[in-house]
């Protein structure tokens, strides 16, 4: 029989909620965040660090949440793509990606909206140089990826608009 892993005792808020979770040390962020707490707007796209889809804030930092163990961020802030709305309207980002088409069939998006958090809670006027490095971790197989800087132009806009 092999022997049972024993668990952690872990405390985190998500999207301003407050969690208390047993889990393995060798539980992922992004197996806590969909398989525990059901919050599966975080995808997964290939569990190698390579593809972004995973992206969530820790503490205000992007982060791939398959390469951060759940234990890690014990004592943490995460945002996720479901706490970007705000009273049934949607974050200023999830507007221009939609309004400027920034996404095909979506599943890159959520980790595409919390890169362009990161980028504009730092930097209110990006360039375009900073665009294409706050999101070179962040792989889109469908869009080109012009619509996507469109709309982090935009959201940019409207970020300082609002
Ligand atoms: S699933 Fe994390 S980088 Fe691809
Ligand atoms: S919109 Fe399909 S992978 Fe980016």
């Amino acid at each position: 029989m092999p022997e049972a892993i024993s668990k952690v005792a872990i405390s985190l808020k998500v999207n301003s909620k407050l969690h208390s979770v047993q889990v393995e040390p060798r539980t992922l962020l992004v197996e806590l965040l969909r398989e525990q707490l059901d919050l599966t707007g975080t995808h997964v796209g290939c569990d190698t660090t390579y593809c972004g889809a995973c992206t969530v804030l820790m503490n205000g930092a992007a982060v791939k949440s398959c390469t951060v163990f759940a234990v890690q961020a014990d004592g943490s802030e995460i945002l996720t793509v479901e706490g970007l709305e705000k009273d049934g309207q949607l974050h200023p980002i999830q507007k221009a990606f939609g309004d400027a088409y920034g996404l095909q069939c979506g599943f890159c998006t959520p980790g595409l909206l919390l890169s362009t958090l990161q980028l504009l809670s730092r930097n209110e006027q990006p360039g375009d140089t900073e665009m294409r490095k706050a999101i070179a971790g962040n792989t889109c197989r469908c869009t080109g990826y012009q619509n996507i800087l469109k709309a982090i132009q935009s959201a940019a806009r409207n970020m300082k608009d609002a």
